[in-house]
């Protein structure tokens, strides 16, 4: 009896054990998506289906697959990353006259195959990045090769992503924003320039149909644009960073940063190395009595006295530009120390030296920091922490020949990422800018589409007068 029941246990065992599984199974089946709606949601769908149906052989779904996955992908190099950039016809006296470029025969536009005006040099070129947007995208109706190419111009509005308004705004401010004693009028030309350019966009269809918010507007010296911004605050501005503007007005969700042009040569062909390098920090730049001043007196007088350190004030001009860039070269790490503004131009002379950049400037705001992770090629210290007694200089003596020699290899790895051209080259800094701007588009688009629910309430007439909505707390 013992026995029989012992076998008969051990086969209901066995036979529950194999109705567990199938009935598993049968629960996974009836989970997992059913069949036609994991087709849908699979890329080449159409060509599963037509397996199915047709019974083709697995070679030949591939060789369709890989030809579609061609031709998506011909189709996203043509049409998808590529920003279609719509750019207003501003009359010269807002652009190329601004460098001085005389439109022989009243054409609007140099042209660029035959002549480029140069942009003025000295100091005045860090801000050019307006110039060379401008520049790029004239050249993109000549080109026929996309390759590298992140944007192009198009003609006709409505089939662009954004709006560029070409005013170069920062040779306005540096050039012409000084009112003249002999002058009839009391306002500076730069103060008339932006008073047209507002007048102008807001009654423009492109400007009323987004309310400026898919407009691109270049800003990159801290004080251009000081009165327009006021008023044309819902487009996308091209900043050096944040510290003139109230967060109302620009905003990194809404803005975008771009680099300086840098001053010093780059240093092609770089074969030096950490023992190679006598200096150990280089600072090199103008000091200021307000804001940002303290910092730099007090880290002067911490520094002043350690042998390997480099530390003098003075602002690079003229020769100024050689010897720092000498100076950039010897070292191995070079100081940020926030100025009067966030930003400055000797991060991306440190850049283009290879020297490891030690920043100190709490509310920095950093170009294509979405891609690219500063703290691989960068050293960031708290404005609180530089000023206790001899921190910095030890933080700094604690990096070692490996761990400045990583930083200083990605250094020459991103150093392109900040370089303006003409012509543009693939992932230089005109790209790069264009690809940020790019990435915001679908944000532009969502904002905009938001403001247009009420629209049939408001009427006609009164969608995108935005600038008199300007937020109550900064007038
Ligand atoms: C501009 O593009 C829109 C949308 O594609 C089209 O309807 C319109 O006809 C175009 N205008 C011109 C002048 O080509």
């Amino acid at each position: 009896m013992g026995l029989l029941s012992r076998k008969s246990l051990f086969c209901l065992f066995l036979m529950t054990s194999i109705l567990l599984i199938l009935s598993w199974f049968l629960v996974l089946r009836s989970t997992a998506p059913s069949h036609s709606f994991d087709l849908s949601i699979l890329p080449n769908s159409n060509l599963l289906a037509m397996a199915e149906n047709e019974n083709l052989d697995m070679s030949s779904i591939k060789a369709a697959s890989l030809h579609e996955e061609h031709k998506n992908a011909r189709k996203c190099d043509t049409n998808k990353q590529i920003l279609k950039v719509f750019m207003y016809d501003l009359p010269p006296q807002f652009h190329f006259s601004l460098l001085g470029w005389k439109n022989k025969g009243r054409r609007i536009w140099p042209d660029i195959r035959a002549e480029v005006p140069e942009y003025p040099g000295g100091l005045n070129l860090q801000h050019s990045v307006e110039y060379w947007l401008t520049l790029d995208l004239l050249n993109s109706e000549f080109s026929k090769d996309l390759s590298g190419r992140s944007a192009i111009r198009v003609r006709n509005s409505s089939e662009a992503d954004v709006v560029f308004v070409p005013f170069f705004a920062s040779i306005s401010y540096n050039r012409y924003s000084k009112v003249k004693p002999n002058q009839k009028s009391k306002k500076s030309v730069d103060d008339l320039l932006q008073e047209k350019l507002v007048s102008f966009l807001i009654t423009r269809e492109e400007w009323k149909r987004s309310g400026g918010k898919d407009h691109i507007i270049v800003a990159h010296h801290p004080n251009s644009l000081l009165y327009a911004r006021m008023k044309l605050w819902p487009a996308m501005f091209i900043l050096a960073d944040f510290g003139r503007y109230p967060p109302t007005v620009a905003n990194v969700e809404k803005d975008v940063i771009a680099p300086y042009k840098h001053l010093i040569r780059s240093y092609v062909d770089d074969k030096s190395d950490f023992g190679s390098r006598p200096v150990l920090l280089y600072f090199q730049g103008a000091i200021y009595r307000k804001d940002g001043g303290i910092i730099r007196q007090e880290l002067y007088y911490m520094l002043k006295d350690e042998k390997d350190v480099h530390f003098s004030f003075g602002s690079i001009k003229g020769d100024g530009i050689n010897k720092a860039s000498e100076g950039m070269q010897m070292s191995k790490f070079c100081l940020n120390i926030a100025g009067d503004t966030p930003s400055s131009n000797r991060l991306f002379d440190a850049i283009a030296s290879h020297c490891v950049p030690v920043i100190i400037s709490d509310e920095i705001e950093l170009p294509f920091e979405d891609i690219l992770d500063y703290s691989e090629f960068c050293i960031f210290v708290r404005m609180s922490d530089a000023l206790k007694e001899n921190f910095l200089i030890n933080f700094i003596r604690n990096i070692g020949k490996e761990e400045w020699t990583k930083m200083w290899r990605r250094l020459k790895e991103v150093e392109h990422f900040f370089e303006f051209h003409h012509p543009s080259k693939e992932n230089d800094a005109v790209q790069m800018i264009w690809k940020t701007v790019h990435r915001k588009v679908p944000m532009v688009k969502r904002e905009i589409h938001k403001e247009k629910r009420l629209s049939r309430m408001i009427g006609r007439g009164e969608r995108g007068l935005n600038v008199a909505s300007v937020p109550r707390n900064f007038w």
